[in-house]
């Protein structure tokens, strides 16, 4: 079916901000990455796989210290927009996208096989070992009391410091609060993005807040 959604070079509105972000992810992987479908698996706890905008990309992932050695996990990748993100900006990092549904992680895996430092898996990160990974990124993939069970996960077997990015973490920051060994780096809060052209588009209904987390085992101790 062909899309007729329109990529708006310099319109102003929250559509055409989208719109520019598809047409981004066609220039890297040769289709759309958004998603607007309910998800299947709310069963288990899941969100809707919605992708995180470029500009929050932008934002958040520049900062955290992606080098050579690091190991990104985008947990629940939905069509890879994190990865396409990464494989855009020339990220050194190896990423690999896990996805539970198995349709959207055959979707991510069919262009993400183009670029040898990405991988997709599918699967829940509760089965996932966690030891390998240095860097997190949740994007709102599931609800608290999945949240919860990831964390008590990691603080088993994580082997190192590792930096953990949540995005919409909205009502579920709770979750972090009271464990040892995790300290924030940074955090706030994403609602307008100004754009190029110089007006400032309305993204979110409400403010979105996010945490930049480190979570180091010796501190734990
Ligand atoms: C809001 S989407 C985020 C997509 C992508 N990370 C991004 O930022 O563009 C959240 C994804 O998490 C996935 N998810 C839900 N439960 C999960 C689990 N237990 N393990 C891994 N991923 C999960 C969902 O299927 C969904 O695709």
């Amino acid at each position: 079916m062909a899309d007729n959604r329109r990529a708006s070079k310099g319109g102003c509105t929250r559509a055409d901000l989208l719109a520019d972000d598809e047409e981004r992810d066609r220039a890297i992987c040769g289709r759309s990455l958004a998603c607007d479908d309910a998800t299947a698996l709310a069963g288990m706890g899941a969100h809707d796989p919605t992708a995180t905008p470029y500009f929050v990309l932008e934002k958040l992932l520049p900062t955290i210290g992606l080098d050579a050695q690091s190991h990104l996990l985008d947990v629940g990748c939905a069509r890879g927009r994190v990865l396409a993100y990464c494989a855009d900006i020339g990220c050194p990092a190896r990423v690999t996208g896990l996805e539970p549904d198995s349709e959207l992680a055959r979707e991510a895996a069919s262009w993400a096989s183009a670029y040898p430092q990405l991988e997709v898996r599918c699967g829940s990160v509760l089965d996932e070992q966690l030891a390998p990974y240095t860097h997190f990124y949740l994007f709102n993939p599931f609800d608290t009391a999945v949240l919860t069970r990831f964390l008590d996960r990691l603080e088993r077997q994580a082997r190192q410091a590792v930096t953990v990015v949540h995005m919409s973490d909205n009502g579920e920051r709770f979750a972090y609060l009271g464990r040892s060994g995790w300290q924030v780096i940074r955090q706030g809060s994403i609602q307008d993005h100004r754009l190029p052209s110089g007006c400032t588009v309305r993204v979110y209904a409400h403010p979105q807040t996010y945490t930049i987390w480190r979570y180091d085992p010796i501190r734990a101790e």
